[in-house]
């Protein structure tokens, strides 16, 4: 199943709960929460409080994308906040068997995020611990940067080694979604797809959310 996952990053931070319920009204079955520590990434957005004031708001699942050092000290407290999904970086823990169990002992569905330049090989021990595997399609860091094409034969590596293993983590993508680059990842095999800056950047966010979500389902028809 396709789902798009709009980023708030790009959202008016000032009328959030208002911007979040567009995009679920133009069809986004969760929301995505881009949290930045000027540490891991060169950047700073938010925190907890924030998850919970937009739990308040909506009733669809929180993706939290932890971009932050010493994720393992977090998660309770993005779960206490109503996170629903929480992912972390590879590049970002040490002992990342040990960060992704932390996450599934709280609840929470699990993930693991991939930098440009990591290998997908690098997560060949980790795939049966995992509900979701995110590939960056930029550096993270900020939004509205341009897709990095590369990033398709990564996401079509991983649909290989599911098949191989015979897991079932499903594969999402983010940075650079938008009308002219949605077809090409889902036909490579993503199936959640991150959006922020085509969401909210400008026009309305429903709308942008409808239009998305309709060049994702019409390239699910031309996967090969
Ligand atoms: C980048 C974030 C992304 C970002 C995507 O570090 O992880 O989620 O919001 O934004 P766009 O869709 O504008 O590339
Ligand atoms: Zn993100």
């Amino acid at each position: 199943m396709i789902e798009l996952a709009p980023s708030i990053l790009s959202a008016d931070f000032a009328r959030l709960g208002e911007q979040a319920q567009a995009a679920v009204a133009g069809g986004a079955t969760m929301l995505h929460v881009d949290v930045m520590d000027g540490h891991f990434v060169p950047n700073i957005t938010i925190g907890p409080p924030v998850v919970a004031s937009l739990r308040k708001a909506t009733d669809v699942p929180l993706d939290v994308h932890l971009m932050i050092e010493n994720p393992d000290q977090f998660v309770p407290a993005f779960v206490d906040a109503g996170a629903d999904w929480i992912s972390v970086h590879q590049e970002a823990c040490t002992h990342l068997h040990r960060s992704l169990e932390l996450i599934r002992s709280k609840g929470a569905q699990v993930g693991v995020v991939l930098n440009p330049a990591t290998p997908v090989q690098t997560l060949g021990e980790v795939l049966e611990l995992v509900d979701f595997v995110l590939v960056m399609s930029v550096n993270p860091g900020f939004g509205g940067q341009k897709f990095i094409p590369a990033s398709l034969d990564k996401i079509r590596k991983l649909v290989t080694m599911r098949n191989a293993k015979g897991v079932n983590f499903r594969i999402e993508v983010d940075g650079g979604i938008a009308r002219d680059t949605i077809g090409e990842v889902v036909r490579a095999g993503a199936e959640i797809l991150v959006a922020g800056n085509a969401v909210f950047g400008k026009g309305d966010p429903r709308k942008n959310t409808e239009e998305l979500l309709r060049a994702a389902r019409e390239a699910t028809m031309q996967r090969v």
